[in-house]
Formats: C-alpha cells, structure tokens, sequence
C-alpha cells in the first residue's frame, strides 16, 4: 500500500484501500464467504432468508398496485446467492415475473465474476451507478452491504474533536493517529449535528452518498430501501470498528487487505440521515421480528414435512442462527426506508 512512513491517511480511506484497492484489495480478489473464507453472511445460511426477502418484494409490488414494471436491485451482491434463491421464488409469481427486471450493484470485479456465472440463467444488468437507473418503483436490498463501506471515526478529547488517521511507523506497521479536525466542516456539509451529546462519531461519506442518490431514485419513482445489517439504535454513538480473519476477531490494523474491515450502523444516525433526504423510516425491527412476521417458521414447517430427522434439524439449526438472540436475530436490524405516502408495514 502506498502510504508513506510517517504521513497518515484518514481511516476510511485506509479501509478503502485495504477492502477495494483493484489488485490487492481485501474483496478484489477472494471469496471471503462461508468455511473456507472468514465470514458467513443470512444468504448463505439457509435459503428461507432470501425467500423471505423475495415474498416481502412481492407484498410491496402489491401495495404499490401491482405495477407493470418493477426494478429489484441488491446492492453488494457478494456471491449472488440472494439474488439466485430470490429469483427462484420470483419464478413462480407469473404476473411478478412479468413485471420485474433485477440489477446488481457490485464493486468488485472478482465477485462480479461468481455472481455473471451463478446467475447466467437470468437476465440481470449489472450498473456501475445507480444513477443508471432510469425509471421505477425501485426496490432496493442491502444485506450487509452498508457496513462494507469504509467509515470515518473522530474522538472528542479535551473537548476538541480529533479524526482517527493512520500511519505507518518507523518499523512498517499501521498505527492509529488523532488529527485535529473542525467537525463542524462536515457538519455543514451534511446539515446535520453529528457531534451533540457524542464521544466518538462514526460516520460513513460514502453511505451518505448512497442514500442520498437512492432517496432521489424513490422520491422520484417511487419503491424503497430494505437495509439487513448489524448495528444499533441507541443514539449515542460508541467505537464499534471490527476486523474478521478465518471467523475470528482480528486487530482492524493486522492482516492487512487479507481481514474484513466492518462497523456496527448506527441506525439513530441513518434514520437522520434519511429523514433530512425527504424519506420515511416506515420500519425498524430486529432480524428475529421481521423473519418471523414474514412466516420464516411456517415455511420451514412446511420444507420439513416428510424430511428425515437430519434434515428436518438442519433446517431448524440454520433458522436458529438468523433469528435466535444468541446469534444474528437481534444484533441484526431490518430498517425500511420508502416514501413519505407508503403505508406498507409488512415485517414490521
Ligand atoms: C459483506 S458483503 C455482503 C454480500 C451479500 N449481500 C451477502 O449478504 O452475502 C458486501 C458486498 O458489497 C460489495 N460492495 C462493497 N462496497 C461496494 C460499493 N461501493 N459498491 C458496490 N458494491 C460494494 C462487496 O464487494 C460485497 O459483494
């Protein structure tokens, strides 16, 4: 990595670069899930998560009237095993089927590349930008998408604000830095007041910058955005960077562009965010609540029927790990974020 010793670069832009540099980045070039890689995301998991997601689809489809043209777009695809089991259950809704394209927003070309040969059964565009979108209702899903976007971190001190920077030392390795900096700058760029009541702020420009062209999409043509990600809602902001190695915790500086660089949201902070975007936070819940509303459990019932018992238990452990509180039901939130006139609540 280029970084000078001695000079620093801000911690997002290091993520950047230890996550998406286009040879040596983190996701550029491997298969980070499942037993071989270092995590393992819903999809994966069980199939009924993205089942679930793709019958929500359909409810909103409904809601919104049955419209004769609906865009389904998964933000981070990872490697298109959402995307795959959601268009199964699309297949089976005739006028759904007839009435949806699918596109995929996805960085990285290494992944690009799984997800083009898992889903060459189906036509799905692949944007660059979702400016490129240029009509709707657009849904939007991000499964453990916006955490995977690189964050800022400041820390207030002495009652001065410092943004945590990183630089390598004298002996080749990354440390953080606190640099003095004027939150206020930002503050006014973004109106919104990050830092009142706060020891520590955590913001992502680049989330920023994606729901600010995705609150455009959905004032404009209507739809919505289903964020599945892990976070918290509390309004104090705390230090939640984390870095994952082989399915274990890491050091965020060690293992450079080989570890996973992530943060919990903060979904006070999101639902600001996307207030002041002219939207509406029609739905907060935990992972747990929303699966369970959808029938995760009824549908399993049904798959089940007729199994053996080790089939049937297969089933029923990998829902206990989606909903159970022990492992992702409450850590991780649904938020959906639609227009000011949608009443739709389902899941919530
Ligand atoms: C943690 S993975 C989640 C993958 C998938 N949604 C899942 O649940 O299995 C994050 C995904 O977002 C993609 N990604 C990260 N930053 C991106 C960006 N700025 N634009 C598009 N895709 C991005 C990554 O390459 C990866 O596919």
């Amino acid at each position: 990595m280029k970084i000078s010793n001695n000079k620093h670069i801000s911690f997002d832009k290091f993520v950047d670069i230890a996550l998406y540099h286009k040879k040596t980045g983190y996701y550029m070039k491997k298969n980070p899930f499942g037993k071989d890689g270092d995590f393992i995301t819903a999809p994966n998991i069980s199939i009924l998560f993205s089942e679930m997601l793709a019958i929500w689809c359909i409810a909103f489809w409904e809601h919104l009237g049955f419209p004769k043209r609906i865009n389904i777009i998964e933000l981070g695809a990872g490697n298109g095993e959402m995307m795959y089991q959601m268009i199964k259950v699309f297949e089976r809704f005739n006028k759904f089927r007839e009435s949806s394209n699918y596109f995929i927003l996805e960085k990285s070309q290494f992944l690009k590349k799984i997800q083009k040969k898992k889903l060459n059964f189906h036509k799905i565009t692949w944007l660059n930008s979702i400016n490129k979108l240029k009509n709707g209702p657009n849904i939007f899903l991000a499964n453990e998408f916006f955490d995977s976007l690189p964050v800022k971190q400041f820390i207030k001190k002495n009652n001065k604000w410092y943004e945590k920077s990183i630089k390598k030392n004298n002996i080749n390795k990354f440390e953080f830095v606190n640099v003095i900096t004027n939150i206020k700058n930002l503050e006014k760029k973004i109106k919104i007041n990050l830092s009142k009541n706060q020891k520590i702020i955590e913001f992502s420009p680049l989330t920023y910058d994606y729901l600010n062209i995705i609150s455009e999409k959905i004032n404009t043509f209507q739809g919505g955005l289903l964020i599945v990600d892990y976070g918290y809602s509390k309004k104090k902001m705390r230090d939640s960077l984390q870095s994952i190695y082989k399915h274990n915790f890491n050091n965020v500086l060690d293992n450079f562009s080989k570890s996973d660089i992530t943060y919990n949201l903060n979904f006070f902070l999101l639902k600001k965010i996307v207030k002041k975007l002219n939207l509406k936070v029609a739905g907060l819940t935990s992972q747990r609540n929303f699966l369970t509303k959808l029938g995760i459990l009824d549908r399993a019932e049904i798959l089940a029927k007729n199994l053996q018992f080790s089939k049937k238990a297969d089933i029923y452990y990998r829902i206990k790990r989606l909903i159970d509180k022990n492992f992702m039901g409450e850590l991780f939130k649904v938020m959906f974020v639609t227009g000011k006139n949608i009443k739709f609540k389902l899941g919530f």
